[in-house]
């Protein structure tokens, strides 16, 4: 399993286990950069506020990003301006903007993180993109985003033209995060690890119960997973989960310090970081549709020989993935659950995970604390999103596409029988005549789990590069045992007793 440079250069805090029955102001779901930053407003709002991760806080998507903390986005200003509205587009280069204040003043204020302010780059290598790149930069522009468009980015390899984007941002995620949890602690905020929430339920107060019989009730809620835990069909279902990779060279002297994203489909990003283990460049992209491919190894040797041939011979000394969360129209969801009064959701970040989480925990803040928020009804989850419609269907054909065949079919049946399987490694197979999700562990003991993803029923597929179970269908995916790793699926993996 790959490991990201974050984890490798910095040490986790320790967490216990949330046991019992208590009460809170606010109970926050997930301890990525969504919660703790919602965690961080609201407890200098006055608020009693309990923070549960199912892993521990700060161990999950927040430490497998490459955390570019940038205004541009990735679905482009040109089509926001046309799909959505002007407005839409200026209201998300302000917010970005802000959010890289946000995490510029709270990494000053807490001593951590390595901030440092660079210039961002959308450059292409092909001619066929700079009519396009034109007017990417035109629209951000329009947005009231500092850029300018040049005849070529700052890159020791050839290119067409660049936008480039003034005064970006670039940090250590989790020796961020990590402080950020010690200053939350030192405020009286709670926060537990290993504490896995199996239903939210609205109300006056609303209650967060967890998979140990632990019930914690709650003026608010706030879920902020990756994939949101909750309400399977009016918000899982319009969500669509990537891979996407990411590699860390040692940096040289002449590498470039700002940000770096082309034009390609799918696309690369580039930057250099500071850590505690030296200096380092990171290249990052390859993304795909979770649970859709096995020989995910193969990701990792494309962004070597991408990075070799434009930086030079290296080693790679990190490999890691992420999961990447993208709505109908490319906008995040942050604010009321649909249907709810006081439980609040955020995902679907794409690309911007440091600063739309930040955006969508500073909304949630102001919608729980009464205040008013200029984006609460771009970003609702109870938006409709009609110019998305196409994107909305042919997104959700995954599941009609996999479900049938996979319940019918011996379609992804990858071995014929448990003894074909290496140590470490998982394959599908038929035992006893019924598809089997088989994992042999590194003692070479065989466990075996039903391949039905407890979600919505489709088949699970083995993942190589992370050792995880992926499901193609909403992107759940499950440690080699079966324990969930991402959501939406909320239940493991079912175990088979071999007969
Ligand atoms: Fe929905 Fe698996 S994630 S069926």
């Amino acid at each position: 399993m790959s490991r990201s440079l974050w984890f490798s250069s910095t040490e986790s805090p320790a967490f216990t286990r949330f046991e019992g029955h208590d009460s809170a102001d606010v109970v926050i779901v997930g301890g990525g950069i969504t919660g703790l930053a919602a965690a961080d407003l609201l407890t200098a709002a006055g608020k009693k506020v309990i923070v549960v991760d199912m892993l521990r806080p700060g161990a999950g998507e927040s430490g497998h990003t490459t955390a570019h903390l940038t205004s541009a986005f990735d679905r482009g200003y040109d089509t926001i301006s046309r799909k959505i509205s002007r407005e839409a587009a200026s209201l998300i280069a302000s917010a970005s903007e802000s959010a890289i204040d946000w995490l510029e003043r709270r990494s000053r204020s807490l001593g951590a993180g390595r901030f440092e302010r660079v210039d961002g780059w959308l450059y292409t290598e092909s001619e066929d993109d700079v009519e396009s790149l034109r007017r990417e930069h035109a629209a951000s522009e329009e947005a009231g985003l500092r850029c300018s468009f040049v005849e070529r980015a700052p890159l020791p390899f050839g290119n067409r033209g660049a936008v480039q984007y003034h005064d970006q941002g670039k940090f250590h995620p989790l020796e961020f995060l990590h402080a950020l949890i010690a200053d939350l602690r030192k405020n009286g905020c709670r926060l537990f690890g290993d504490s896995k929430v199996v239903k939210v339920e609205d109300g006056r107060p609303c209650f967060v119960e967890l998979d140990n019989g632990g019930r914690i009730e709650a003026t608010d809620v706030v879920v902020a997973t990756n994939v949101p835990v909750i309400n399977r069909i009016l918000l899982q279902t319009r969500l669509y989960a990537y891979r996407t990779y990411a590699i860390a060279l040692p940096a040289s002297n002449d590498d470039p310090a700002g940000l770096f994203f082309d034009t390609m489909s799918p696309y690369h990003y580039i930057r250099t970081q500071e850590t505690s283990e030296g200096r380092f460049l990171i290249v990052g992209g390859e993304d795909h549709r979770t649970g859709t491919e096995t020989e995910t190894a193969v990701h990792f040797e494309n962004l070597h020989r991408y990075a070799t041939e434009r930086f030079g011979e290296r080693r790679m000394t990190h490999q890691w993935s992420g999961q990447v969360i993208e709505t109908p129209d490319g906008l995040p969801y942050a604010g009321r659950n649909p249907g709810a009064e006081h439980v609040f959701v955020a995902t679907g970040y794409a690309g911007q995970g440091f600063t739309m989480g930040t955006t969508s925990a500073r909304l949630i803040a102001s919608l729980v604390t009464g205040e008013f928020h200029p984006m609460e009804k771009l970003l609702s989850p109870k938006r409709i999103e009609l110019r998305a419609l196409k994107r909305f269907i042919t997104g959700n054909l995954e599941y009609p596409r996999h479900l049938l065949p996979d319940r019918l079919t011996n379609v992804n049946v990858s071995a014929d029988s448990v003894d074909a399987i290496p140590k470490g490694e998982g394959r599908i197979v038929k035992v006893d005549g019924k598809k089997t999700a088989a994992y042999r562990d590194d003692s070479g003991a065989l466990h075996l789990l039903s391949t039905i993803c407890p979600h919505l029923g489709c088949d699970v597929r083995w993942n190589q590069a992370e050792a995880s179970w992926d499901c193609p269908c909403h992107g759940s995916r499950f440690d080699p045992l079966g324990s969930v790793r991402n959501g939406p699926a909320r239940r493991d993996l079912e175990k088979i007793e071999p007969s």
